[in-house]
């Protein structure tokens, strides 16, 4: 496993069990306003690398260490998680750090001592043949390592509850909810799967993190203190038939009046509007009934979506419900990291040749397409097609600066955007005058990777 001196005493290397408690106790010193201690951060972390919603194991989390003190106190750390997200339907892996942090002590702060946990996770990726790391974090600071923003969370929603139709007088309910149990995971894992809605990077939900949603229920039937998230709940028709389900947040006072719908899914619901009026005013009648404070519940106004607007249920609303918003605490996008471009394209080639072969133009189309990131620190990757196919794939670094006909040059990282379809190559070039080809090559390229939708489950 992974070891490095770092000088000074400092040791970096993977977790050990009685680091554990450590790493707990120094989440709050880390993640705590000035005068407060946020003690909650603590069960957070012992729950996921206790293997809660499957990201991690207990083995999953790089620290460093000084040697040169007693007891070895912590200096940092992070975890190591793992999703599964889609490009075009194809399954990737997806390494996330997560749980940043370097101990508020000068000694340590400040000292670029983070480069050498990403490395140590960067090197954990590699071995363990994960193409991609995300992060979902601050401002800024993770391009240094090599992320892009190449993942949009996308625009929020939130509906007025007073926008949600009431029903008429002589209507019934068409929906009821309750419950969900573990005999709906399977439901709920294919509903989501259906809600891809042609998204090119789709992160669907995970089995271990739905079991976790449903159980964490129980854990506080169990537990009163238990720190919960949200509730689980299923939509059923007048025959008892299931029509969808949604994850909604506890509702507390900080969030804005904001009921946070995390996922959502109903079977067909774009087709009929009554039932979709109905699982809103479903969702918010057991929003209500969870809140044993009146006075609390007065707060609350409206439902947020926490998925962008192009998951179904979201494009469902009309337009004259749906507002636009931002959720507080939350960031906008993901970052992305892909180290070997060729080897990611590799994996997702089926899904490029599907792009050429759709091609009303290209789809005979032969030739040669390279991509330089300018510099040979960051290599690019190299296409070679024949007749609609996509028959080779390179890696490709252009040594020289001369110009080349043949060539797209992006500056480093900001391919990224095009391979997740974040944005067009139009839209590169108007903020990044060095994205430079001819429009031969950019019309292959448009095809190839396109600007498309992006659909990501937001799970913290
Ligand atoms: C974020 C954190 C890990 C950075 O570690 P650090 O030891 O303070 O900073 P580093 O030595 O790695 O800083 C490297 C560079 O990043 C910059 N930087 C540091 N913290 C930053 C931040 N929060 N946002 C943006 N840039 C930051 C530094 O200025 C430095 O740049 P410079 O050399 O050009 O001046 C640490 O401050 C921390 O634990 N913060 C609290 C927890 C947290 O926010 N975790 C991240 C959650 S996603």
């Amino acid at each position: 496993m992974y070891e490095k001196d770092l000088g000074n005493g400092l040791l970096l290397r993977w977790v050990k069990p009685e680091d554990v408690p450590k790493v707990g106790e120094g989440m709050i010193d880390v993640f705590s306003p000035p005068n407060t201690r946020l003690e909650f951060v603590r069960t957070w972390f012992l729950r996921f690398i206790d293997g809660y919603a499957g990201f991690m194991t207990e083995k999953d989390c790089v620290v460093i260490v000084d040697t040169k003190q007693d007891g070895e106190p912590l200096v940092g750390f992070t975890s190591y998680w793992q999703e599964t997200h889609t490009y075009e339907g194809i399954p990737y892996k997806a390494g996330r750090p997560e749980f940043v942090g370097i101990m508020p002590n000068p000694e340590y702060r400040g000292k670029r001592l983070q480069q050498h946990i990403m490395d140590a996770l960067h090197a954990r990726s590699e071995e363990d043949g994960t193409l991609v790391q995300v992060i979902g974090g601050i401002n800024w600071y993770y391009r240094q390592f090599g992320y892009e923003y190449a993942l949009a969370f996308g625009e929020r929603s939130k509906v007025m509850f007073s926008s949600i139709p009431f029903l008429k007088e002589d209507e019934e309910e068409p929906l009821k909810h309750r419950r969900a149990t573990l005999d709906d995971v399977d439901t709920i894992i294919d509903l989501d799967k259906m809600h891809q809605n042609g998204a090119s990077v789709h992160y669907p939900l995970a089995r271990d993190y739905v079991i976790s949603q449903i159980t964490d229920y129980h854990e506080l039937q169990e537990n009163p203190d238990h720190l919960f998230a949200r509730h689980t709940i299923m939509f059923e028709d007048a025959n008892d038939n299931i029509v969808g389900y949604a994850m909604v947040n506890k509702f507390d006072a900080d969030k804005a009046g904001l009921l946070g719908v995390y996922h959502m899914g109903l079977v067909d619901c774009t087709i009929n509007k009554k039932a979709f009026m109905s699982s809103l005013r479903n969702i918010v009648a057991f929003g209500k009934s969870q809140v044993q404070d009146d006075e609390l519940w007065a707060k609350a106004n409206a439902l947020a979506f926490y998925c962008s607007q192009w998951h179904p249920t979201v494009e469902a609303l009309p337009s004259d419900m749906r507002l636009q918003c931002k959720i507080p605490y939350e960031g906008t996008h993901y970052y992305v990291r892909v180290p070997n471009l060729a080897a990611f394209i590799k994996h997702i080639l089926p899904a490029l040749n599907q792009r050429l072969k759709k091609s009303l133009t290209h789809k005979k189309y032969s030739g040669t397409i390279r991509v330089s990131n300018y510099t040979p620190r960051y290599p690019g990757f190299e296409l070679k097609i024949e007749r609609g196919v996509i028959v080779e794939v390179n890696s490709y670094i252009k040594a020289d600066q001369q110009r080349d006909e043949t060539v797209a040059y992006y500056p480093p990282y900001a391919f990224l955007q095009s391979l997740f379809g974040s944005q067009s190559i139009e839209e590169l070039r108007s903020v990044l005058p060095d994205v430079y080809m001819t429009a031969e090559v950019k019309e292959v390229l448009d095809i190839l990777f396109p600007k498309t939708k992006q659909i990501m489950a937001h799970l913290m």
